[in-house]
């Protein structure tokens, strides 16, 4: 099924906008570094097919750094070679295969030259873009967002050329040392919008008009993207999308629409990008400001989804996952009898999930003590079809709940292994 007026390329433009905007992470970031990268291509005079892979690396490079110490981390001039977020953020995108050749680039972004021997990683070419995206990167850093960008240029002009032939290849230097000569290079940064940014980047591309297989696999790729963040949600996402999809199917939906709402549950928490790490982890209860940044993912979800008209169904369902049924949920508090069967699947479905899975302070729920807890949760009318059909078919949905979880714990370990294995 192809989905009317959904384009990748406008997809691809709202989802980058708002994980640079939102994220918990170094606000603007991803996009002054793109920016910069953008110049310099130009400078350089590289083709529009490689400086259109080295914007979208840049655009999302740094989706692996998750916690409170990889920030403090990569906010170093001298972050340690190879360090694990480039490892996991070029992980966390293997599901879709429009990435595959921005993986490798966002994968050495933090790789030495070493005076041209850094090319060569273990047999294997390191991308060229990976270089000049470290160094588009160490100029972000360097910069102090609380100071006038021009009062810093020189001295950040400096420290990059120090950095020539170990840490970036001279020709980027170069083409930095050349560029950055004009003040316009310094004042983009800070006036650039990623809509602009990314509709030039893609416009050469011809439109790619979605269907629901493409769809399904960026929905997975995203979701990685909130799930890999903590080693206790890991899998918790793709456990949603596999109950959601098989109360769906009990539901007696038409496949596509089966498939929608595992698209919605693979997307309820990635407005959780906007929470802290040290949040989402915390292996006690919350505090009370805590809680009030914890629900706010909700809201976030929907702000970022309802940017795309062609998926205001999925948006719908995803986004009111906290919802109750006695108006008591949250963000947007809706009364009673509003919330619609499908958006119900996804609050049963995410609470299932939840209670199931493992996590390090609690002990794994019974499936019959699960079932006796949704109701005090989310509190379900006598006639809810939901609820019934969740109940008369627990035993088969916690099974494609186990095999959809597995699957996900597999892929995570595999990137784990490779970042615990030192280059
Ligand atoms: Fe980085
Ligand atoms: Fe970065
Ligand atoms: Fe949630």
């Amino acid at each position: 099924m192809m989905i009317s007026d959904l384009k990748l390329q406008d997809l691809l433009i709202s989802l980058t906008q708002s994980i640079d905007m939102i994220s918990a992470f170094i606000h603007r970031h991803h996009l002054r570094v793109a920016t910069m990268c953008e110049s310099l291509a130009n400078r350089l005079d590289w083709d529009q097919e490689k400086k259109k892979h080295l914007i979208l690396a840049a655009v999302l490079h740094d989706i692996g750094a998750v916690s409170e110490s990889d920030k403090r981390d990569i906010l170093q001039i001298d972050v340690k070679e190879d360090h694990p977020h480039a490892i996991l953020g070029a992980g966390m995108l293997r599901d879709f295969p429009y990435f595959e050749p921005i993986i490798p680039i966002i994968r050495y972004h933090h790789h030495y030259w070493h005076d041209g021997e850094g090319a060569i990683d273990q047999n294997k070419p390191v991308p060229e873009a990976s270089f000049l995206l470290h160094l588009a990167d160490r100029v972000d850093i360097l910069l102090d967002p609380d100071e006038w960008v021009l009062d810093q240029s020189e001295d950040v002009r400096r420290e990059i050329s120090l950095l020539t032939g170990d840490v970036f290849k001279p020709e980027h230097v170069d083409a930095f040392l050349k560029e950055s000569e004009h003040d316009a290079f310094w004042l983009r940064l800070n006036a650039a919008s990623m809509n602009d940014l990314m509709a030039r980047t893609l416009a050469d591309e011809a439109p790619i008009i979605m269907d629901i297989d493409m769809l399904e696999s960026l929905a997975k790729m995203f979701s990685h993207m909130i799930d890999f963040r903590s080693q206790f949600t890991a899998t918790h996402s793709a456990g949603v999308a596999a109950v959601a999809y098989e109360l769906a199917r009990v539901m007696k939906y038409d496949t596509d629409k089966c498939r929608k709402l595992r698209v919605a549950g693979y997307l309820h928490d990635i407005g959780k990008i906007a929470v802290p790490q040290e949040i989402l982890e915390k292996p006690a209860k919350l505090s009370e400001l805590e809680f009030h940044r914890m629900k706010a993912h909700a809201f976030y979800t929907n702000a970022i989804l309802s940017s795309l008209p062609a998926l205001q169904d999925i948006c719908n369902w995803a986004s009111y996952h906290h919802e109750k049924n006695d108006g008591s949920g949250y963000p947007f508090g809706i009364e009673k009898g509003e919330i619609s069967a499908e958006e119900r699947i996804l609050a049963f479905a995410d609470v299932f999930t939840a209670l199931r899975e493992n996590r390090p302070y609690r002990e794994t729920m019974s499936i019959s003590d699960t079932l006796k807890q949704i109701v005090d949760i989310l509190k379900p009318t006598p006639e809810d079809e939901v609820y019934s059909l969740l109940v008369r078919n627990v035993e088969m949905i916690d099974k494609a709940r186990i095999k959809a979880q597995e699957a996900a714990l597999a892929k995570f370990r595999d990137i784990d292994k490779e970042m615990q294995t030192p280059a």
